[in-house]
C-alpha cells in the first residue's frame, strides 16, 4: 500500500494502536477473576470520557491520575471494593502493556523510509515505560506527550507537537490510530490520517475520517 510522496513521517498514537489495551485482562483476572473484562470496558470507556470532560472543564491533569480515577468508578459501578494497593498495581499496567505482535516487523521496516513518532495523551515517563517495556522505543525519533502543553488530544494544539517536534508541515505527516475519534480530530487538525481498524469498527460519523483505512501495520509494508 502506497502512501502519498509527501508523506515523510508516520505518528502514532499509543493505547488501542501500539499498546493492546485488552492485554490489561489477565492483570484484572489475576484479582477480580472473571469480572476483569467487564472493569477494563468501563476502565478504558471512562479514562477518555474524563479525558474530554476535564477538557471542557479546564482542569487537565496527568493521564495516570485520569486513569486512576476511571478505574475507581468502573470498580464502584460494578460494586467492587478496590483497595489502594491493587489500584496502584492495576494502574501499573499502563506502565508494561503489552505492544500488538505485528510492530517489531512494521515498525523496523517503516522506519527505513519515513521519521516514526508517538503521540499520545499518556504522561511521558508512561509512554517511555511501555515503549522500553516493548522494546521498540529505539524504532522512535519523537515520543511526544500532550503534558509538554496540559491539553487532551482531540484539541488542535495537542495535534501541533508534531509538526513542531519534527520540523514538518501538518501536510508531510500521516497519523495512524486505531481509535476513530483521534482520526477525527487528526483529519480536522490537517494531518493525512490512517486509520488502523483491527476489530471491524464504525467509524465516526463527524465529518472527518480516515484518509486510508487498514487491518494491520504490515499492510503499510
Ligand atoms: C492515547 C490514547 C488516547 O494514547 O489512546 O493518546
Amino acid at each position: 500500500m502506497k502512501l502519498p510522496e509527501q508523506i515523510k513521517a508516520l505518528v502514532f498514537d499509543a493505547f488501542g494502536t501500539l499498546f493492546n489495551v485488552l492485554s490489561l485482562d489477565q492483570r484484572l483476572e489475576s484479582h477480580f477473576g472473571d469480572q476483569a473484562p467487564a472493569i477494563n470496558a468501563i476502565w478504558r470507556q471512562k479514562q477518555l470520557q474524563y479525558t474530554w470532560l476535564k477538557s471542557l472543564m479546564n482542569r487537565y491533569e496527568p493521564f495516570s491520575t485520569v486513569t486512576s480515577q476511571a478505574l475507581s468508578f468502573a470498580c464502584e459501578e460494578l460494586g467492587i471494593k478496590l483497595e489502594e494497593e491493587v489500584r496502584v498495581h492495576m494502574v501499573q499496567g499502563y506502565y508494561e502493556l503489552q505492544a500488538f505482535q505485528e510492530l517489531k516487523e512494521g515498525l523496523g521496516g517503516l522506519k527505513e523510509h519515513y521519521k516514526l513518532a508517538i503521540l499520545s495523551n499518556a504522561d511521558p515517563a508512561m509512554l517511555n515505560s511501555a515503549a522500553k517495556h516493548n522494546e521498540i522505543d529505539h524504532f522512535f525519533d519523537a515520543i511526544l506527550s500532550v503534558d509538554s502543553i496540559k491539553q487532551f488530544k482531540p484539541i488542535p494544539t495537542v495535534y501541533q507537537l508534531a509538526p513542531d517536534a519534527l520540523e514538518l508541515s501538518a501536510s508531510e505527516i500521516a497519523f495512524v490510530s486505531s481509535n476513530t475519534w483521534d482520526v477525527s480530530g487528526a483529519k480536522s487538525f490537517g494531518l493525512f490520517t490512517i486509520w488502523i481498524n483491527r476489530n471491524e469498527s464504525t467509524m465516526e460519523k463527524l465529518g472527518f475520517g480516515a484518509d486510508l483505512e487498514i487491518n494491520s501495520l504490515v499492510e503499510l509494508l
